[in-house]
């Protein structure tokens, strides 16, 4: 074992590692992040040791003790100066060599079966099942600003659009739940997620399992999984969960860069349907009256980063030999990456939303009449025109107006009957000129009329009211 600092292993080297391997190899930096989690699966692990006669009851007692102490002067460096100097090379060993100084001898029982690497499968899952519950209050709070602000503004009237170009008036709220949708699946699919990373490595060993009656559906249930892990050698190699998280956390970032890129567009001078607070705005170093997104573009850029990150790890994990190998070390630092940057956007966009003002006068003046033409063509098949006629009837309409640069509003019935008689009456003509009437025709499940946006409002608030519930008992547990 080296002078200057513990390591778990070095009984058959001659030499110490050299300095550049070291700094390559250790990896205290990333996951002192998880001491917590480390000194839980100890504490767990020693109990376990001591029900199967493995630790007396004097030397359990000196553990349990000494890891509270570990844990309470590891969260006090960590609060003071923001990492650990320890010289070791993972949280593990740290952990160890701070327990040896409070328990004595006592410590070196405590790594009995055990192996870092299912010690440290277990340090991450538990972290994660933790931080997934973070991830989905998170998620929680922007769907529930969104639908605040979606049953608030229900009377706004805005241009929809496709390709970017004005397609057909909407209601503003439709929009603000297009991209709460989204958002109410990325909640579904990360709770797929969490059975089944809620399976324990602990027990693993370094491969093969363990050699002592551990009791390992107790030490599971004790640490707060659902499940074990049903094999060795897939607890120890397997990152699934991992990829599969960050696989998410890219959709779901996906997800706020587009909500964040709408949001952009639309603060424009050239749209002004939203203004951001100064909260969540950023000035012009040069350029005193500019007001800049920057929050809501850096998280239109984090998606690009969050996939790299996924794709990253995945390209790690193509073609490693069976179980563990120390490539896998990296898990860590990508999941913390991704994580954190996910909970900033979606802090961010939140805020954002929040605390954003809305112009509903300029919504309403970015509409123009050509954005009735389906409507119009829709009035034509009521009155028995096929609609394939219809939309080329319409099209004359168009060409006619532009011709006589006038719109489809401002041109005389006189030339609609000139075009066709089944545009009817002129006041049923007139009729389809009104934003209300037009959002009001789409009554279809999910549409833009107010009793649809109404009933995916009332969908919402009781799935939010449901969640809530879930996940103050998901809490509980963990
Ligand atoms: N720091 C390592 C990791 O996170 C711990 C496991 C090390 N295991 C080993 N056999 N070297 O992957």
């Amino acid at each position: 074992m080296s002078a200057d600092r513990y390591q778990l292993w070095g009984g058959c080297f001659e030499e110490e590692p050299s300095a550049v391997l070291r700094r390559l190899n250790d990896s205290l930096s990333v996951d002192s992040r998880l001491y917590r989690e480390d000194i839980r699966g100890s504490q767990c692990w020693a109990r376990e040791l001591h029900r199967s006669g493995l630790l007396s009851h004097e030397d359990h007692q000196a553990i349990q003790e000494g890891l509270a102490k570990v844990e309470k002067e590891i969260e006090e460096e960590l609060t003071k100066h923001g990492c650990l100097n320890d010289p070791e090379e993972d949280i593990h060993s740290a952990v160890e060599r701070r327990l040896h100084a409070h328990a004595g001898d006592a410590a070196l029982r405590l790594h009995t079966a055990r192996s870092r690497n299912d010690q440290s499968a277990t340090d991450t899952r538990l972290w994660m099942m933790a931080s997934m519950q973070r991830l989905h209050s998170s998620l929680l709070e922007l769907i529930t600003v969104l639908v605040k602000r979606a049953q608030k503004e229900i009377d706004i009237i805005a241009p929809g659009y496709t390709h970017l170009q004005r397609a057909q008036p909407i209601r503003w709220s439709h929009f603000l739940l297009s991209h709460t949708w989204p958002l109410h699946d990325d909640v579904a699919r990360l709770e797929e997620q969490r059975s089944r990373l809620s399976r324990s490595p602990l027990g693993s060993g370094a491969i093969a399992g363990c050699a002592f009656p551990i009791d390992r559906a107790r030490l599971a249930k004790d640490l707060g999984f659902e499940d074990i892990t049903p094999n060795s050698m897939f607890a120890v190699s397997s990152r699934d969960h991992i990829v599969e998280f960050l696989n998410w956390a890219s959709l779901c970032s996906l997800h706020l860069s587009r909500l964040a890129e709408d949001l952009i567009i639309y603060s424009s001078q050239e749209f002004s349907f939203v203004r951001f607070s100064d909260q969540f705005s950023t000035g012009s170093s040069l350029m005193p009256q500019k007001r800049n997104p920057d929050g809501l573009e850096l998280v239109r850029g984090a998606a690009g980063l969050m996939l790299g990150v996924s794709m990253a790890f995945s390209c790690v994990l193509k073609g490693l030999p069976s179980t563990y190998n120390k490539d896998l070390q990296s898990d860590k630092e990508l999941l913390f990456r991704s994580y954190d940057k996910l909970q900033d956007c979606l802090k961010v966009v939140t805020g954002s939303i929040d605390t954003m003002e809305v112009n509903a006068d300029k919504a309403l003046a970015a509409l123009e009449p050509g954005m009735l033409a389906t409507d119009l063509a829709h009035a034509l098949v009521r009155s028995g025109v096929p609609f394939r006629r219809a939309h080329h009837l319409v099209g004359a309409a168009l060409r006619r107006a532009a011709a006589l640069h006038l719109d489809l509003r401002t041109m005389p019935y006189c030339e609609y009957v000139a075009i066709c008689p089944e545009f009817g009456t002129e006041e049923e003509l007139r009729a389809v000129f009104s934003w209300e009437a037009s959002v009001e025709q789409y009554t279809s499940a999910g549409g833009t009329s107010r009793a649809a946006v109404q009933k995916q409002l009332d969908d919402l608030a009781i799935w939010i009211k449901q969640n809530q519930t879930v996940s103050c008992t998901t809490k509980k547990k963990i």
